[in-house]
C-alpha cells in the first residue's frame, strides 16, 4: 500500500511490497496498487502488449489518444501531456512567462509542487490562507491579498493558483471574478481532482488552464509519474506543446528554452486502459466517503471525488496511533503548511501569519477511501473512528 495525496515521494517501492506482507491482524491500507492492478490486469497486459509490438516509446499514438480521451472528458478543446503534475504546473507557468521579479498567489495547505514550481522560475510564492472546512484556497483572502498590495507589487501577481485539494473543487467562481478584476490569469492545479465537478462542470475546465497528475496514488493513477494540462485556449495549448519538447517545434530548432516532459506511451497505454473505469472508481470513492460520512454525521459534498477523505481531530496524533494499532493505515496531508518549510524561510513568514492552514496541518487525518477498498473495510474504520 501507499500513502496518497503526494506522499508517494516519500514512500516508494520497496515499501509498496512490505505493505502486502501477509499478516494474521487487519490491515486496511490507504491504497492498494497491487489490488488494483490485479483486478484489470488482462487489460493492463494487452496494452502494454501492444506498446512493445509497435516501439513508438516516445510520442506514440496511445499519448495522442490520452490527451483527446482527457480534453472530451474534461470539456475541453485541447489536452497536453507531460512527465509529471510538477512538471506541468511548471510548463503553465513557463508558457505565461512567469519568472523573476514575479509572484503567484497559491494556498500553502497543498503538496509542495504546487509552490515548488512557481520558486522554480524564480517567482515567489505569495501564500494567502484557506477556508477551514474546505480546506481550499478562501476567495476573500486571495482579494484582501491582492488590495494589500502596493501597486508595483500587484502588478507583478502574474498568476493565481488555486488547488482543488483532496478532490474538491475551490470556489472557482468567486476566484475566477477576483481575477478578472485585477486581470490575472487562474490555473488549476487539479492533480488530486480528475473528475470532480463545481456547478455542473468538470476540473480541468474552470479557469484559463489546470494541471493534472497521475501519480499511482491519484484517482487515475499510472504506473509511475505522469501529467497532463487541459485548456480551451489554443495559443496556449500550441506553446505547451513546443515547451514540453525543448522549445521546439521543428526537431533541433528551438525558438524558445524548454523542457523534456514528454509523457512515456507505455503510461498513456496504461492509462487509456484506466480511463474505462475512472467514473465507476469516482463512485466507489463517493459510496465509501458516504458511509464516513454518515458514520460521522457529515454532509454530502457535491462533485467531490475524494482522493483522500479527511478529518480533524484535535488529538490527531493520538488518533493515528489508536488507528494504526488496529491495522488501519493513515496519513496526514499535510503537516507542515508551506509558508512554513525551511525552503521558503526567505519569504518571511511567521507561525500565526496563516490560522487556518496551520491548525488544519495539526489536526487533519486521511483515511482509507479509494476505490479497490471493501464496503466491511470503510465500514470498519468508521467503527473505529
Ligand atoms: C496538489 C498537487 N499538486 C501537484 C502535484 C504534483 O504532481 P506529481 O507528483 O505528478 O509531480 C501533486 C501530486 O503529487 C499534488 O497532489
Amino acid at each position: 500500500m501507499i500513502a496518497s495525496g503526494q506522499p508517494f515521494h516519500a514512500v516508494n517501492s520497496g515499501k509498496i511490497r512490505a505493505l502486502h506482507m501477509p499478516s494474521a491482524l487487519t490491515h486496511i491500507p490507504l491504497l492498494d496498487v497491487c489490488r488494483q492492478t490485479a483486478a484489470i490486469r488482462p487489460q493492463l497486459d494487452r496494452a502494454i502488449a501492444a506498446v512493445l509490438d509497435h516501439g513508438q516509446f516516445i510520442n506514440g499514438p496511445e499519448v495522442k489518444a490520452l490527451e483527446e480521451r482527457i480534453a472530451a472528458f474534461c470539456g475541453v478543446s485541447h489536452a497536453i501531456a507531460c512527465a509529471n503534475g510538477s512538471d506541468a504546473i511548471l510548463l503553465t507557468l513557463m508558457a505565461l512567462g512567469v519568472g523573476h521579479g514575479h509572484k503567484v498567489i497559491t494556498t500553502p495547505f497543498t503538496f509542495f509542487a504546487t509552490a515548488g514550481s512557481i520558486a522554480r522560475l524564480g517567482a515567489e510564492p505569495l501564500f494567502v490562507d484557506i477556508d477551514p472546512v474546505t480546506f481550499n484556497i478562501d476567495p476573500a483572502a486571495i482579494a484582501a491579498c491582492l488590495e494589500g498590495l502596493s501597486p508595483a507589487d500587484r502588478a507583478s501577481v502574474r498568476a493565481i493558483l488555486p488547488v482543488h485539494l483532496f478532490g474538491q473543487c475551490a470556489d472557482m467562481d468567486a476566484i475566477n471574478t477576483i481575477a478578472a478584476r485585477h486581470g490575472i490569469p487562474v490555473i488549476e492545479d487539479a492533480a488530486q481532482a480528475i473528475g470532480a465537478e463545481y456547478k455542473g462542470r468538470r476540473a480541468g475546465a474552470l479557469a484559463l488552464c489546470a494541471c493534472f497528475s497521475f501519480f499511482p496514488s491519484k484517482n487515475l493513477g499510472g504506473m509511475g509519474d505522469g501529467g497532463m494540462i487541459t485548456t480551451n485556449d489554443a495559443a496556449l495549448a500550441a506553446k505547451l506543446r513546443i515547451l514540453r519538447e525543448h522549445g521546439s517545434e521543428a526537431r533541433y530548432y528551438h525558438a524558445v528554452v524548454g523542457i523534456n516532459s514528454r509523457l512515456d506511451t507505455l503510461q498513456a497505454a496504461i492509462l487509456l486502459v484506466k480511463m474505462d473505469y475512472l467514473e465507476e472508481w469516482t463512485q466507489a470513492r463517493q459510496h465509501h466517503a458516504a458511509i464516513y460520512n454518515q458514520a460521522l454525521s457529515r454532509p454530502p459534498v457535491a462533485g467531490h471525488v475524494y482522493n483522500q477523505y479527511t478529518v480533524t481531530a484535535e488529538g490527531r496524533d493520538h488518533l493515528k496511533q489508536r488507528l494504526a494499532d488496529a491495522g488501519v493505515s493513515t496519513a496526514i496531508y499535510y503537516p507542515v503548511p508551506l509558508h512554513l518549510q525551511q525552503c521558503f524561510a526567505s519569504l518571511g513568514y511567521r507561525p500565526g501569519d496563516l490560522p487556518h492552514s496551520e491548525k488544519a496541518a495539526a489536526t487533519v487525518l486521511s483515511l482509507p477511501v479509494e476505490h479497490s477498498l471493501t464496503d466491511e473495510e470503510i465500514k470498519t474504520v468508521a467503527s473505529l473512528l
